[in-house]
C-alpha cells in the first residue's frame, strides 16, 4: 500500500551546482531528483539560468555569482541553500523580493576555519612553509645555526580579531592556551568572551597599532571591502602580522603586496583572495613573508559532511512546511 502510493509522490527538483561529498549527495537524492552539474568547476552562468528555470531549489556554492537575473529565471524557485557560511554571492534583495528564501551552513564550520588561523598563524611566525621549502630545496647546508630561520614568538602575543562573530570568539578561546592577549573591534560588545578569555574591545586603529596578529573574521559587505588598505597597513607595528580567511576584498591587495614587499609589516597569511584561483601573476608569489593557500577554512572531511547535512537539513524542513534552521536575511 505504502509503496504504490510513494510512487505517486513527485520529490522536488534541486539544482546541485557542484558535487558535494558523498554523504551529503547521499542524502541528497534519497528526498530529492537531484540535477547535478558534474563539472570541476562551477557552471557558467548561463547554464545556471538556464538549469533553474525548472528547479524548485539550488544548492548553490560561494562561485556561484546568484545575482538578480539568476534569481529572475528561478521561475519555481522555493529556497537557495548555499553550501558555505559566507552568502555575498547572492543577491540576498533580489531573493526576498521574489519570496526565495536564502540558506547557510554556519556553526558547521566555526571551529574549523578557527583551527585554520591558527595554523596559518603558526606557519607565518615560525615561518614553516619557507622552512620546508629551504629544505626541499637541498639548502639546508648546516646542521644547526643560531640564526636559521628565525620568527617570532606566538605565546604571550596580542591578538586582534577584526570581527568578534561566531569564528572571532573561537580564535580568541584558542588564543588563550597560548597565553595570549585578545583585542577585538565588532560592533557589539561580548561580555562572555570577554569574561572568559584576556579580550578587550577597541577601536580598529587601536587595535591595528597594538597587535602581534591581526585576523580578518568580518563578512564581505559594502562597510567591509577594503577595509585594510594602505593607511591601515600604515599603522600596523613592523613586526605584526595579517591573516586574512574572510573574503579577499576586505583587504587591498595591492596595498597589502607594497606592504610585504617594503617589510612595513612582517607577514602575511592568506586564504582568500580578490580572484580565486590565484593568478599567475600575484605579486604575492614573489615574497617569502606571505602564506598562500587556496580557500580551504572550512575543508576537513568532518566539516565538509557536516555542512552538506545542514543543506539536506534546510531543504527537507523548507519541503515539509517548517521554517529552514539556518535563514539569512538581506541586511537593511
Ligand atoms: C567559505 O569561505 C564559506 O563562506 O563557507
Ligand atoms: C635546540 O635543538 C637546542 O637544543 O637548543
Amino acid at each position: 500500500m505504502l509503496q504504490s502510493y510513494s510512487v505517486l509522490i513527485v520529490k522536488p527538483k534541486v539544482f546541485v551546482t557542484r558535487r558535494l561529498p558523498e554523504k551529503g549527495m547521499a542524502t541528497l537524492r534519497e528526498h530529492f531528483e537531484i540535477d547535478l552539474w558534474e563539472g570541476e568547476d562551477a557552471p557558467p552562468k548561463a547554464e545556471i539560468v538556464k538549469r533553474i528555470a525548472d528547479a524548485d531549489a539550488m544548492v548553490s556554492l560561494l562561485t556561484d555569482p546568484i545575482d538578480a537575473e539568476v534569481i529572475a529565471a528561478g521561475k519555481k524557485l522555493g529556497i537557495i541553500a548555499q553550501y558555505a557560511v559566507g552568502y555575498n554571492n547572492i543577491d540576498l534583495q533580489a531573493a526576498a523580493q521574489r519570496g526565495i528564501i536564502v540558506t547557510n551552513t554556519p556553526e558547521a564550520l566555526t571551529q574549523t576555519t578557527s583551527d585554520l588561523v591558527f595554523a596559518l598563524l603558526m606557519a607565518i611566525a615560525r615561518r614553516i612553509p619557507e622552512a620546508d621549502r629551504y629544505v626541499r630545496n637541498g639548502k639546508w647546508k648546516v646542521a644547526w645555526a643560531p640564526e636559521l630561520m628565525l620568527g617570532q614568538d606566538v605565546h604571550g602575543k596580542t591578538l586582534g580579531i577584526v570581527g568578534f562573530g561566531r569564528i572571532g570568539v573561537q580564535l580568541a578561546y584558542r588564543s588563550a592556551g597560548f597565553g595570549m592577549k585578545v583585542l577585538y573591534c565588532d560592533n557589539q560588545k561580548n561580555e562572555q568572551a570577554e569574561k572568559e578569555v584576556n579580550a578587550k574591545k577597541v577601536e580598529l586603529d587601536e587595535l591595528l597599532r597594538e597587535s602581534d596578529f591581526i585576523s580578518l573574521n568580518v563578512p564581505l559587505s559594502e562597510h567591509t571591502r577594503g577595509m585594510i588598505s594602505e593607511k591601515q597597513l600604515a599603522m600596523m607595528k613592523p613586526t605584526a602580522y595579517l591573516i586574512n580567511t574572510s573574503r579577499g576584498p576586505v583587504v587591498d591587495e595591492k596595498a597589502l603586496a607594497e606592504a610585504l614587499k617594503m617589510k612595513k609589516i612582517a607577514g602575511a597569511a592568506l586564504d582568500v583572495f580578490d580572484k580565486e584561483p590565484l593568478p599567475s601573476d600575484s605579486p604575492f608569489l614573489k615574497l617569502d613573508n606571505v602564506v598562500l593557500v587556496p580557500h580551504i577554512g572550512s575543508a576537513t572531511r568532518e566539516t565538509r559532511e557536516r555542512m552538506g547535512a545542514m543543506v539536506a537539513d534546510n531543504l527537507i524542513a523548507f519541503f515539509a512546511g517548517r521554517n529552514p534552521p539556518n535563514p539569512v536575511a538581506a541586511k537593511k
